[in-house]
Order: C-alpha cells, then sequence, then structure tokens
C-alpha cells in the first residue's frame, strides 16, 4: 500500500516540484499551505500536469486545531516540512515575524506530530546553516555559523528536531540545501516571487525578459575565477528527488541524519548570466556594484554523504536550470500571477 506524506508549505517554489515528483511515485498527498508566499495555481498545474489527486488544507502551522484535523483525518506516515518564511533581508527587518512563523510553526507541527504518533521527517534546511565556511567544499561535519535570524530559525529548528530525535526516537532527514534553481520541464511550474526577487536567478530571467532593466553583480573583487560570487546552484528537480531518496532511507534505517544536496560544482554569477544569455537568446545588461552585506566568495557543497547513504546525486547541469528557468519565465513572464 502506498505511504501519505503531509508536505507543509507544498504550494510553494519547492514544495510544489516535490508534490509532482511524489505524486508521479505514486505517494499519496496531504498538503498544507497558508498561501502567504504562493498561490493555488501551482497547485492546480501539478494537478494537470500529474493527472492525479491529492487533499489541500489552506491552514497555517500555526493552527494547532487545523493540524490536528489533518492528523485526524488522515494516516499520515511521513511529513515533508518546506512551509517557512524565507527571505534572508527580511528577516533583519522582520525577526519576531521569522522565529514566530518558523519556529514557533515547526514546534507547533512537531507537537501535533508526537501527539498523532507521526515520528518521521524530512526537513528543509539550508546552507545558510554553515554562516560564513572555512572552506570549500562544505562537508557536513563544518562549523556551523549563522549571520541573519532567516539562518538562525534553521540552526534552532535543527537543533529542536535533534533533541526530539533524543527523547522521542523520531527518524529524521535533515537535507541542507544549496541554491535551488529551475523548474520543472514542463516550463508550467516554477519559482514564482511576489516581489522584486532576492535570488539571482529569477532576477536574472526577468531582466532577459524585461521586467527589470539591468542585473547589478554585487562585487567582482572576490577571491573567484572571475571575481564574482560563487555558488552551488541545484536542480529544483534533483533537490526534490533527494527527498524521496531521504523517505526510502527512513523506511530502512532509523536515528537523525543530515545531508548536503549540492551538485559539488561552483558557478559563478557571471557564468550564471552567460547561461541565461545563451539559452534565452537576450541581451542582458549588467552592471557591477558593491559587494552585498553578509555575503561570501564561495559556497560549495560536499555532497558525497548524499550519493553514499541516499544513493543520490544530482543529475541535471547548469544548461538545464538555465533551459528550464528559461522555458518556465518566458510562458509565464508574471509567474503565477
Ligand atoms: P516558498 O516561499 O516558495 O515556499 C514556502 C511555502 O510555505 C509557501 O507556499 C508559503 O505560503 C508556505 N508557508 C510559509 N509559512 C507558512 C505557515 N506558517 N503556514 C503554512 N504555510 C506556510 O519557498 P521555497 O523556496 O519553496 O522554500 C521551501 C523551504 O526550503 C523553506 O523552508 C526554505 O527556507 C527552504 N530553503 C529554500 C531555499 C531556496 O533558495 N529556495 C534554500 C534553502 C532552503
Ligand atoms: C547568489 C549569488 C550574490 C542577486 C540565498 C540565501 C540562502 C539560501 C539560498 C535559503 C551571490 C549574487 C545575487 C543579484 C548578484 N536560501 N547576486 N546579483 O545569497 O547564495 O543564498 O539563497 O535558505 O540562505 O542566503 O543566493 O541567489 O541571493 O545569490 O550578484 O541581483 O548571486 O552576491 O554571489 P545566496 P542568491
Amino acid at each position: 500500500m502506498s505511504q501519505t506524506i503531509l508536505v507543509t508549505g507544498g504550494a510553494g517554489y519547492i514544495g510544489s516540484h516535490a508534490v509532482l515528483e511524489l505524486l508521479s511515485a505514486d505517494y499519496e498527498v496531504v498538503i498544507l499551505d497558508n498561501f502567504c508566499n504562493s498561490s493555488k495555481e501551482s497547485l492546480d498545474r501539478v494537478k494537470t500536469l500529474t493527472g492525479k489527486e491529492f487533499t489541500f488544507y489552506e491552514t497555517d502551522l500555526r493552527d494547532r486545531q487545523g493540524l490536528a484535523t489533518i492528523f485526524k483525518n488522515h494516516s499520515i506516515d511521513s511529513v515533508i516540512h518546506f512551509a517557512g518564511l524565507k527571505a534572508v533581508g527580511e528577516s533583519n527587518e522582520k525577526p519576531i515575524e521569522y522565529y514566530e512563523n518558523n519556529v514557533v510553526g515547526s514546534l507547533v507541527l512537531f507537537d501535533e506530530m508526537e501527539k498523532a504518533g507521526v515520528r518521521k521527517i524530512v526537513f528543509s534546511s539550508s546552507a545558510t546553516v554553515y554562516g560564513e565556511p572555512e572552506k570549500n567544499p562544505i562537508s557536513e561535519t563544518a562549523k556551523l555559523g549563522h549571520t541573519n535570524p532567516y539562518g538562525r530559525t534553521k540552526y534552532m529548528i535543527e537543533f529542536i528536531l535533534k533533541d526530539i530525535q533524543k527523547a522521542k526516537n523520531w527518524d529524521i532527514v535533515i537535507l541542507r540545501y544549496f541554491n535551488p534553481v529551475g523548474a520543472h520541464a514542463s516550463g508550467d511550474i516554477g519559482e514564482s516571487p511576489n516581489d522584486v526577487p532576492n535570488n539571482l536567478l529569477p532576477f536574472v530571467t526577468q531582466a532577459a525578459i524585461g521586467v527589470r532593466d539591468h542585473v547589478t553583480i554585487f562585487g567582482d573583487d572576490y577571491d573567484t575565477i572571475d571575481g564574482t560570487g560563487v555558488r552551488d546552484y541545484i536542480h529544483v528537480v534533483d533537490l526534490v528527488l533527494g527527498h524521496i531518496k531521504s523517505l526510502e532511507k527512513l523506511d530502512k534505517d532509523k536515528g537523525l541524519f543530515i545531508y548536503n544536496l549540492g551538485t559539488g560544482s561552483g558557478v559563478s554569477v557571471k557564468e550564471m548570466i552567460d547561461a541565461i544569455r545563451e539559452v534565452s537568446k537576450k541581451d542582458i545588461k549588467v552592471v557591477v556594484g558593491p559587494r552585498r552585506a553578509g555575503d561570501v566568495g564561495e559556497v560549495v557543497a560536499d555532497s558525497t554523504l548524499a550519493e553514499k547513504e541516499l544513493g543520490w546525486t544530482a543529475q541535471y547541469n547548469l544548461k538545464d536550470m538555465a533551459e528550464s528557468s528559461w522555458r518556465w519565465q518566458e510562458k509565464n513572464p508574471k509567474g503565477y500571477a
């Protein structure tokens, strides 16, 4: 019999791609989202793309009653917990909202899971928990740091999960994502920022389509191949397949596991802009500006542990990431709006 997975934040960028892959792999899916950074449209499209049904609850993570109802109505095997606020800059302006939404929301979810006897979870963490890395590539045993309230929420939730695992014997996979980009091959679901994008890739595709006048490169004086920031971009479909491997891991092995999900290869800002120029055949205007506060030169994952223990490696390359991002942008110039 197929397993039932509760996906929190399932209408969001990564969550919608995860729901699509879970349905394609014949999992039963129950979704919780409050649409604070997404819309129903993503889920409608997932339904059309897969031709499969799922159950959706418009509920806030912090709504105990709402969560209790979900656990009462469904026999949930595992939870994939994506729901959260994720903008680094905004978290500096609104720390209370970030701690309340991400940390309190996660605590309510964990409490209701425990009450319902659901003790398996895959949690969306982030490379941000490494703060300023001492060396690259970064392995899971590297020293942790945190430079902003958003990063601290991830750091705190990781430690909360470790304590729950010890006390209550949960089975947990914590996934530290590097830089998720790209879209489903159809170009029908993708990243749809509500406002001016914080991340590089949506900004570049918006500049290519003419929504933005130019891209500002945040510093070209880093100690990297061309002076611009280097990151480990990972295709969102590869990323969500790592979650399915994690569910499979929890079927076999008990305890708490932490994995980086990245490709192990660094790509500079200039290389990423060139990749989008190539696939879009658009001339993208670029202006070099100062470094962005809090940025570091290079962040690249050592993902060998995920390869060894999950049997997972990233399959998509930079061209795939650029092509799928551009297809999504071209088909949806205004996102889901
Ligand atoms: P997203 O904003 O597109 O998706 C998050 C979803 O959670 C949204 O649909 C939002 O409406 C929902 N949500 C937020 N707070 C909620 C609440 N209190 N109750 C119910 N629903 C709520 O973001 P994403 O890029 O898909 O990220 C998913 C997860 O992955 C987040 O936890 C994020 O921190 C983490 N992550 C993202 C990145 C990235 O670059 N995209 C990198 C590392 C980690
Ligand atoms: C990538 C590179 C910028 C925009 C952030 C979060 C991290 C994680 C992923 C959630 C950097 C440069 C960017 C622009 C630019 N999210 N850049 N011009 O900062 O690596 O990571 O998203 O967990 O926590 O911090 O990603 O896409 O913002 O930047 O030159 O307009 O592009 O300086 O070198 P980042 P990013």
